[in-house]
């Protein structure tokens, strides 16, 4: 009851900060950019129709807009559409770019992002891409990532649920390869509407979950908050459950204590089957191998990032941005179904709908400002967590005499650094380099560059300071980036000798590739006889 009454203050003080954050617009000249109700709809399509070009004939206009996520070779000065290695920042466009950080195979090593990760692109392409992906295994029958994967990826989520139910999660993904078409199943129109109507619809089991969970239901919630929820399906942070809180490798969303880094970090710390001293009932992605440290991996929050920003607050939509109005043939306005980069526009028409005084000249000045201290912030925060490791690995092969406390400051240097480097992430894999939310932005990286640096110092008092020399000074020097690592590079003993961390990853044994995209290269393993009862 008491609790209650407190949600509703907080509730209501939200809603005041709304009309406030109105107010400052209006005193700022800033105009409400008009927002032609949306028409209805009455389609021949059926309930459960998930191919997309079945939606073709009834909306030739959005669909030709839909087909504008194939775009794949303009870049803005951070961002863009080209499918970069977001981690070389050696070679030239299309392979690597100069806004990359190097140390993101050393950060990930022994998890599949370290063997490929690469830049975000249409929505046309999110099949064939995760396909394609060396996280994924394709040297073997099973590739090692359960079937949520395909959660954010395809409208044919509608079917897989209905028919498995919370049995669909935890197959191996390996197993869908053939069951879906590339094209016509990509994230699509029945992902986002309802065929028979086109009233936005959510598909997504973990969005539902939450609201939920807080006794919401997306058809009572206005429709402003509807429009962005239906990007708050995929771009967000998420995890795939353990066991012991469900069904296994469900995709969840951790909000329970709310979207900022720090609630969502200690809602981890109770939601895991760990049983690793000092991490237990951690949830954990992977545990690094050079310093034995269970961490997290960060997914693209945009969502959560944008909620409190300046935009999120002031109820500016991701569609506003991202969906705005066009005319095509000069007809009637339509909202743009190809999102992507609103820089990508010379003349930023999607933010001079509200921001009507400003050049586009200046508003990209603006965005720039952000993304420049935000980056730089970030390879700072990047360095620190590649040394935070090193030393950790130090402090753990240190055989002089120890202090009495050794194993507790493990503990503590390897908690700071999975915090520091989860920090780090909320940022990096946040896709508009801050933009979304520039103050929240630089205080999660402050805080990323403190927890990692005490990871660092307590590893350096866990050794008796006797690795505080080897581990001073310029990272680079310490720990050289990995710039080459990938499946097939691990089943080879002289790439296994290139690079001093290797040696805390196994060489794996020389297998043939057997998937390329969703077709086999290898026939499938004979199957094994049924057993005969009795
Ligand atoms: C639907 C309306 C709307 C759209 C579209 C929009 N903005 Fe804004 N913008 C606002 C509001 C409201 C604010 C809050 C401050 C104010 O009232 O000026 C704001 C604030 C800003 C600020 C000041 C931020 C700060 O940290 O103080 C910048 C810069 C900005 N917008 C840039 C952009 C850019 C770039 C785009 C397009 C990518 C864009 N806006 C699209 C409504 C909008
Ligand atoms: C990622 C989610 C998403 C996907 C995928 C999507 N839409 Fe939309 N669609 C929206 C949103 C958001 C709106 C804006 C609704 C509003 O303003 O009330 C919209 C609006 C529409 C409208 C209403 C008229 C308009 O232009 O605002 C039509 C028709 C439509 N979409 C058709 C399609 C078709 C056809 C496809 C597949 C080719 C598709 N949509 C895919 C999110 C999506
Ligand atoms: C079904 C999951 C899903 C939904 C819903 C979704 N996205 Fe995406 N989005 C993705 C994936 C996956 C990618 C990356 C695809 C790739 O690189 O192959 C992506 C890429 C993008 C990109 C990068 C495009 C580029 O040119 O680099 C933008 C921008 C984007 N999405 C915006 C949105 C907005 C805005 C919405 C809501 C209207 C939305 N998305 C809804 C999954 C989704
Ligand atoms: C006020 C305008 C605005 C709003 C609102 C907004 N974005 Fe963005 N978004 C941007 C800008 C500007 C960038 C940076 C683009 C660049 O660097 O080229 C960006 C970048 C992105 C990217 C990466 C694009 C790329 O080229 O790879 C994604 C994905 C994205 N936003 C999704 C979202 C989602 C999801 C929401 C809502 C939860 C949202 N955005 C809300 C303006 C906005």
């Amino acid at each position: 009851m008491h609790k209650q009454t407190h949600k509703q203050l907080i509730i209501s003080s939200v809603i005041f900060m709304l009309a406030l954050t109105g107010m400052i617009s209006i005193l700022s000249g800033c105009s409400e950019p008009e927002t032609p109700a949306t028409p209805e709809f009455k389609t021949s399509l059926k309930e459960d129709e998930i191919r997309n070009s079945a939606f073709k004939p009834d909306f030739p206009l959005h669909y030709e807009t839909y087909l504008r996520n194939d775009e794949s070779k303009i870049m803005t000065e951070y961002n863009g559409s080209v499918a970069y290695n977001k981690h070389d920042n050696v070679n030239p466009l299309p392979e690597g770019y100069k806004h990359a950080q190097p140390y993101l195979k050393n950060l990930w090593l022994g998890y599949p992002f370290s063997y490929e990760y690469r830049a975000a692109r249409g929505h046309t392409y999110a099949l064939k891409d995760i396909m394609n992906i060396d996280r994924i295994n394709r040297y073997d029958e099973k590739g090692g990532l359960p079937a949520t994967c395909m959660n954010c990826k395809s409208a044919k989520m509608n079917q897989f649920v209905k028919e498995k139910g919370d049995e669909f999660w935890a197959q191996d993904f390996n197993k869908l390869r053939e069951q879906v078409d590339l094209d016509e199943n990509t994230i699509g129109c029945a992902n986002c509407h309802d065929p028979r109507d086109m009233k936005l619809r959510l598909y997504s089991v973990p969005l539902k979950d939450y609201l939920a969970s807080k006794g919401k239901k997306f058809e009572n919630l206005p429709r402003n908050e509807q429009r962005a929820l239906m990007c708050g399906q995929c771009h967000v942070e998420y995890y795939f459950q353990d066991k012991g809180f469900g069904p296994a490798k469900k995709v969840v969303f951790p909000w329970a204590n709310g979207m900022d880094p720090e609630e969502i970090y200690t809602y981890y710390a109770t939601h895991g089957d760990t049983t690793t001293p000092g991490f237990e009932g951690n949830f954990v992605d992977w545990v690094h191998p050079v310093s034995q440290t269970p961490m997290l991996k960060a997914q693209h929050p945009e969502f959560e990032n944008w909620s409190n920003g300046v935009h999120g607050a002031a109820g500016v939509s991701c569609a506003d941005c991202h969906m705005s109005y066009v005319r095509l043939d000069g007809k009637k306005k339509i909202s743009s179904h190809h999102w992507t980069s609103p820089l990508k526009d010379p003349d930023l028409k999607a933010c001079r709908q509200c921001h009507t005084d400003k050049a586009p000249e200046f508003l990209k000045e603006r965005v720039l400002f952000t993304q420049h201290k935000v980056w730089e912030q970030l390879m700072i925060a990047q360095d620190i967590s590649v040394k935070a490791h090193e030393a950790i690995r130090m402090a753990s092969e240190f055989t002089g005499e120890k202090p009495a406390d050794y194993d507790q400051l493990m503990i503590e240097a390897r908690q700071w650094c999975r915090k520091g480097q989860f920090f780090w992430d909320y940022v990096s894999a946040e896709n508009s380099v801050g933009f979304h939310n520039p103050a929240k932005a630089l205080n999660t990286l402050a805080q990323s560059q403190q927890y990692s640096q005490k990871a660092v110092d307590t590893a350096v008092r866990a050794a008796a300071y006797a690795i505080a020399r080897d581990i001073d000074g310029d990272i680079k020097t310490i720990v050289p980036p990995i710039l080459h690592h990938s499946r097939e590079l691990q089943m080879g003993p002289e790439h296994m000798k290139s690079h001093p961390w290797f040696k805390y990853l196994p060489v794996t044994p020389k297998a043939p590739k057997i998937w390329e995209g969703n077709k086999r290269l290898i026939p499938a393993p004979a199957q094994a006889p049924p057993q005969t009862a009795g």
